[in-house]
């Protein structure tokens, strides 16, 4: 594991935004995997920078996104739908057809599922996926104890998670308790992977992904067995390790 410690949040945002810009540039055609959550927002806000600068060109970029909540509508402000849009989608030329989400509405999971793992396929398989952490150690939506060979499925959230991520609603109950992930296995299949994680909230999950034994118990351990994968934190995340 690359690990790079920056001093705060900004500079993690603005490290991870230029290597998602170099992957571009490097290979335009690159399919890019996204996370949600508060971590990427500012890597987002930079990229979108860094391409009104003319930098770079989305349009033959494919995206997947990690994860979505079960159930809740793409129109929903909460959905991970409508956070890539707001922050990303709608601010660089990437083409809709190349834009990958998990239907948070879907009627058959089974069916979305086995088709988002064979649209990656056929993409050719994610170059650069980025990925935060769950203060639990999840990665996507995988919550301890996930199989590690688990491939796109409906995940049950860990009450702690529920609870972390009510601060994205009105109260803890409007938080959905499933949500459709990729899976450990999906995850590990990318090319590269960028981890960020920002605030000492993090340090305890990033110090056992990185120091502890790679256990189910925390997801985030499996990374230790990926043969490509930076991890940029800011000091208070890395104060652990
Ligand atoms: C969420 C998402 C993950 C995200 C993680 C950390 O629940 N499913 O993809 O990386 O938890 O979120 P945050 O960055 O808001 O701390």
């Amino acid at each position: 594991m690359n690990v790079v410690v920056v001093n705060d949040y900004d500079e993690m945002s603005k490290r991870a935004a230029s290597i998602i810009a170099s992957q571009v540039i490097l290979n335009p055609k690159s399919v890019l995997g996204f996370a949600t959550g508060d971590t990427p927002i500012g890597t987002y806000k930079e990229l979108v920078k860094i391409y009104k600068e003319g930098y770079i060109d989305f349009s033959d970029v494919v995206t997947f996104n990690l994860d979505e909540y079960y159930s809740i509508s793409k129109e929903n402000p909460q959905s991970y739908n409508f956070y890539m849009k707001n922050y990303l989608f709608n601010h660089i030329n990437v083409k809709d057809e190349n834009i990958h989400m998990l239907n948070g509405m879907c009627d058959d999971i089974e069916k979305e599922c086995t088709s988002y793992e064979n649209l990656i396929k056929e993409s050719g398989g994610i170059n650069l996926q980025i990925l935060g952490i769950g203060r639990n150690g999840h990665i996507g939506f995988n919550e301890p104890n996930a199989n590690f060979e688990g491939v796109t499925h409906l995940v049950h959230l860990d009450k702690g998670t529920i609870n972390a991520n009510s601060r994205f609603f009105n109260s803890v109950e409007e938080v959905p308790t499933k949500a459709i992930s990729m899976g450990i296995k999906t995850i590990m299949s990318v090319k590269k992977i960028l981890l960020l994680a920002s605030g000492i909230k993090k340090s305890e999950a990033v110090y056992h992904a990185v120091n502890g034994p790679i256990t189910p118990k925390v997801p985030g351990s499996i990374l230790q067995l990926h043969p490509d994968v930076t991890l940029i934190l800011d000091k208070e995340a890395a104060y652990k390790i």
